[in-house]
């Protein structure tokens, strides 16, 4: 059965994981991108288009200044240490969010990056950082607005999909699946036009621990899903 099209994955849990075991928060967020690097490569493997990995959100600027500032260097790491498994995988890579936020260096790294896996064919690898799905809204409105203003665009032909043409990647369209780790019922500004139609799977697992393997069973119940958009049932036809 081919893959959902588009995958996002709020990776929750990492500091429930590192309290468990009594250890740094930090130690957490490590074994995050070791499941991280795992599931983005299995994705790959089984020809998911598009997978939306949601690694920090516009609110998680506001934790302490040491969680933020290990944050940004082990995104700033985990950019430089993947390029390779990237290329390998034949992965392209995007980020969505609000990357003016970020530094200069990590702002370069991420222009490296997409550069230079932009003629890559398999799996494209979003990756939501400074991200919040309100504000993207906010942001696509903002670029209409100015459309408009220019007289480039005309007011009657705004639809659903003009929306999705000036979000952060028009390219990453409509969000088939969500998997939330950790317990959590709740979005947490991820994807928030794109999830419209989304089905859901939450699961316990903390970040850390999610697997491969975690990744296959939750593809399974999406498979046994019927995603219907508004229609009967069709075991009635
Ligand atoms: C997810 O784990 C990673 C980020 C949000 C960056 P958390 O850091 O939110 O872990 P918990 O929710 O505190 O367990
Ligand atoms: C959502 O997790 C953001 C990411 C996984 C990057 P949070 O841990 O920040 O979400 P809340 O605070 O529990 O809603
Ligand atoms: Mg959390």
């Amino acid at each position: 059965m081919n893959p959902p099209r588009h995958i996002g994955i709020i990776m929750d849990g990492n500091g429930r994981w590192a309290q468990q075991r009594g250890v740094e928060r930090t130690e957490g967020h490590r074994q995050g991108l070791e499941t991280a690097r795992e599931v983005i490569k299995h994705a790959a493997a089984v020809g998911v288009p598009f997978l939306t990995l949601y690694a920090f959100s516009t609110e998680n600027w506001s934790r302490s200044p040491q969680e933020v500032t290990f944050l940004n260097m082990a995104l700033k790491n985990y950019l430089i240490s993947e390029l390779a498994m990237m290329q390998k995988n034949n992965i392209r890579f995007r980020p969505i969010g609000r990357v003016a936020d970020f530094t200069p260096d990590v702002q370069e790294l991420l222009a490296h990056t997409i550069a230079a896996t932009s003629q890559n064919t398999g799996m494209t690898l979003v990756l939501a950082i400074s991200y919040g799905g309100q504000l993207e809204i906010v942001d696509a409105i903002k670029s209409i607005a100015l459309e408009v203003r220019e007289g480039a665009l005309d007011i009657d032909l705004i639809t659903q999909q003009t929306i999705f043409d000036h979000l952060y990647f028009p390219e990453l369209g409509a969000c088939d699946f969500i998997i939330r780790t950790s317990g959590e019922c709740r979005l947490s500004n991820f994807l928030t036009y794109q999830s419209a139609y989304s089905e859901f799977y939450f699961t316990s697992v903390l970040w850390p621990d999610f697997t491969t393997d975690h990744f296959d069973e939750a593809l399974a119940v999406y498979h046994s899903r019927e995603r219907r958009f508004g229609k009967e049932n069709s075991a009635e036809h």
